[in-house]
């Protein structure tokens, strides 16, 4: 009942947000462009089967694509999926899936994936420990984790701000970590974090926080 609240409420805002998400990003997030998304792929191994949860329309996704033997791209909202297949067939990519789902509750078997991403999505969930249970899960036990959030908790005016915006239904920021909580955190949840870092904004805006995890392994 709770479950399907809050799947309706995902659903309207982020299929609301997604006609103009590619442009926002390019706008206001150059920072995928120029230093995030060749970052991830550094940290994807060749050959691997990935899971990129949370992919909006794909960005990820693609460049994960470039190295990956297949990846698997899940959303909450069909028209950020809708858009991601488009572009799926209008470069004839071959080794990437996208499908809508709830990150909560993830489709697939266990130890399934080399590698599961989740960028800049976290933060906005209001329960992640349940889906970093779900990603453990369809994690191997010896694959790494990459987690990334914007990093909300660097500065008590991005505090104020992301909490008014939450509170006006503008953007859900239910999580204002900084880079040592957003890995405490991590580690709290079953991984052990084996790299951290902030990539700092070249516009003076949020940095991301970038973590790349083990599952542990008394989870094993
Ligand atoms: C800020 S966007 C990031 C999209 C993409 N990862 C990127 O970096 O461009 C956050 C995404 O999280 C997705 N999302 C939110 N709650 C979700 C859930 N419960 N399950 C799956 N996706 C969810 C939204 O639909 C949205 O596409």
């Amino acid at each position: 009942m709770i479950d399907k609240k809050r799947i309706k409420k995902e659903k309207n805002f982020w299929n609301n947000l997604s006609p103009k998400y590619d442009k926002f990003i390019q706008k206001y997030w150059k920072i995928y462009e120029s230093s995030l998304l060749n970052k991830i792929a550094d940290d994807v191994e060749t050959d691997s089967t990935i899971l990129d949860v949370a992919c909006g329309t794909g960005l990820v996704s693609f460049e994960a694509a470039k190295k990956a033997k297949k990846v698997y791209g899940v959303d909450i909202a069909p028209s950020m999926i809708k858009e991601a297949k488009k572009k799926t067939r209008e470069m004839e990519i071959k080794n990437v899936e996208f499908s809508v789902e709830d990150a909560y509750k993830l489709p697939f078997d266990n130890n399934m994936f080399d590698t599961v991403i989740c960028n800049n999505a976290l933060h906005n969930m209001k329960y992640p420990k349940n889906v970093l249970s779900e990603i453990k899960r369809v994690l191997k036990p010896e694959g790494r984790f990459i987690a990334i959030i914007v990093g909300v908790g660097e500065s008590f005016k991005f505090k104020i701000a992301l909490t008014i915006s939450t509170i006006i239904g503008q953007l859900p920021v239910f999580h204002k970590l900084n880079l040592d909580e957003f890995a405490d955190f991590i580690n709290k949840s079953g991984f052990t974090v084996v790299k951290k870092e902030r990539i700092k904004h070249p516009e003076d805006r949020m940095a991301l926080l970038y973590v790349v995890a083990e599952r542990s392994k008394e989870n094993v």
